[in-house]
């Protein structure tokens, strides 16, 4: 399989002199396309920066990454948004959806910031996918979380990106509710072919996952592969994340 997103070496330190804070040191990993990995780790130990470097949000202090071949080092503001227009999908933990913009507006959002018209096929097989038929001329308020969430999933898919990136999708969803969006990404994944990496504290979550990535204090410290939920918990204690 050939990498979709690579990171060589890749450094973040926020913050100059004494107060210098080292959020990730010299990680170097490839995701796959068409994987699902987690990434997990104690809280500070650069998950989000992992994600927000690997994404494009967040410049790296050194080291490389690239998308789809593409490096991202070098790339001006406006070349690195549309990037994440149209080759990123983000799904966050708050959903982020537009309250005044119906489903249909929130989900075809990207494509329309970046000035490309949805495909009027595609866009019924993502509604129908997420399970959102009868739902798209709804207002986000009037949604259950689940629903909210899967919004942002379709909205994430939209522009058929090469990544799809989570911070911690499940977090304000409750037990029943979480399963059924992880469901949904694994079947992102395995029925459309997707890449996905997903940052989450939750074993379970990470078990639905073809990989987890384990970082502590910034770097990738361990891997496991067709991940169980106690395995993960295991890795997990070992770290002193729940100490
Ligand atoms: N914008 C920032 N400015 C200064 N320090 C930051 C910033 N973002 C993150 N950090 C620090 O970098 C480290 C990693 O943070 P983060 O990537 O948010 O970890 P995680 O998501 O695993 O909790 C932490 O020590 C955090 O305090
Ligand atoms: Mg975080």
């Amino acid at each position: 399989m050939t990498d979709v997103v690579r990171l060589d070496a890749v450094s973040k330190v926020y913050g100059k002199g004494q107060g210098a804070v080292a959020a990730l040191r010299e990680v170097s990993v490839g995701i796959p396309r068409g994987s699902f990995t987690a990434v997990m780790g104690p809280s500070g130990s650069g998950k989000s920066t992992f994600l927000h470097c690997a994404a494009g949000l967040d410049v790296p202090s050194s080291g490389s990454v690239t998308l789809g071949g593409t490096e991202l080092a070098g790339m001006n503001e406006t070349a690195l948004t549309e990037l994440r227009r149209l080759r990123i999908g983000f799904v966050f933990q708050a959903f982020n959806l537009i309250s005044a913009l119906t489903v249909i507006e929130n989900i075809t959002l990207p494509l329309r910031l970046a000035g490309v018209k949805a495909d009027r096929a595609w866009l019924d097989e993502i509604v129908s996918r997420v399970g959102l038929e009868g739902r798209t001329s709804h207002r986000p308020a009037q949604l259950s979380g689940g629903q909210q969430q899967r919004v942002a999933i379709a909205r994430a898919l939209i522009a058929r990106p090469e990544v799809v990136f989570c911070d911690e999708p499940t977090g304000a969803l409750d037990t029943m509710t979480a399963r059924d969006v992880l469901t949904l990404l694994r079947e992102v994944v395995d029925g459309m072919g997707q890449t996905v990496v997903m940052v989450t504290h939750d074993p379970v979550a990470a078990s639905y996952a073809d990989a987890v990535l384990f970082l502590a204090d910034g770097r990738i410290v361990d891997t496991l592969t067709a991940p169980t939920s106690e395995q993960v918990a295991e890795r997990m204690t070992r770290l002193g994340a729940w100490v």
